[in-house]
């Protein structure tokens, strides 16, 4: 089946409780982390160093989360859209979702590789005087082109929370759509039940009736 792919559910599938707190605490953390990158441009001295170290422990946060919610997601497929989310919102919720994970992987992953064309290869400090290794034989310039592909990338990152929070708003308060279960503590707005629809097949609840 494809991901776009709808099925017919009474109750409506939410996704697990596991997905759900990875989802709302990578919500802090992005949040948390653009407040604080976008905050580095204007602070000098050892409040810029204390606030780097926080936005690279951050990073290093949310890459692994991610990573770790990506390995969950692939045993515990997403539950299954319902038909009345029309066709093009499936897609485009889809590609919403592939593109944040890419960014999510991929920002991180292009900060690292600033830093390490900054220090030169040496390691670097977190929060707590953690120290990691960096990647040998990044240059200056690698570095600083890799450091103006992070601040595109993160406008890129805000541009897709605004279309994500407007979409997740519409389906809410505009459209009432039952399938506004599907991300706890959302709730569907006529009180439908919802049940966990993440993983393979039909639901225990549906299975039971069929
Ligand atoms: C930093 C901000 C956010 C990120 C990175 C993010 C990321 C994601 C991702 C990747 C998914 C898909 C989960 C999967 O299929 O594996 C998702 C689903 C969802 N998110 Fe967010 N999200 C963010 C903010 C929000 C906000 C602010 C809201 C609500 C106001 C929200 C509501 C939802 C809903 C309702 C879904 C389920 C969509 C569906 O499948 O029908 N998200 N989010």
């Amino acid at each position: 089946m494809a991901e776009t792919d709808a099925v017919p559910q009474d109750p409506i599938r939410r996704y697990s409780n596991v997905t759900v707190a990875i989802h709302w605490t990578t919500v802090a953390l992005v949040l948390l982390q653009i407040w604080l990158g976008l905050s580095l441009d204007d602070l000098k001295g050892a409040a810029r160093a204390n606030t780097f170290d926080w936005h690279k422990t951050i990073g290093v946060t949310i890459l692994l989360l991610t990573i770790g919610r990506l390995t969950y997601r692939l045993s515990n497929p997403p539950p299954a859209f319902s038909p009345d989310v029309p066709s093009w919102e499936r897609i485009a919720a889809v590609w919403n979702h592939r593109l944040f994970y890419l960014l999510l992987i991929g920002l991180p992953i292009g900060g690292y590789v600033a830093v390490s064309g900054f220090v030169g290869g040496k390691p670097t400090t977190l929060v707590g005087g953690i120290t990691v290794p960096t990647l040998p034989g990044i240059s200056k310039q690698m570095g600083e082109l890799a450091g103006e592909a992070h601040g595109a990338l993160a406008w890129g990152l805000i541009a897709l929370i605004a279309v994500h929070f407007l979409a997740a708003m519409k389906h809410q308060f505009i459209n009432h759509a039952p399938a506004s279960g599907r991300m706890p503590p959302f709730r569907p707005p006529h009180g439908e039940e919802t049940v966990v629809g993440q993983g393979h097949g039909a639901t225990p609840i549906e299975a039971a009736r069929a």
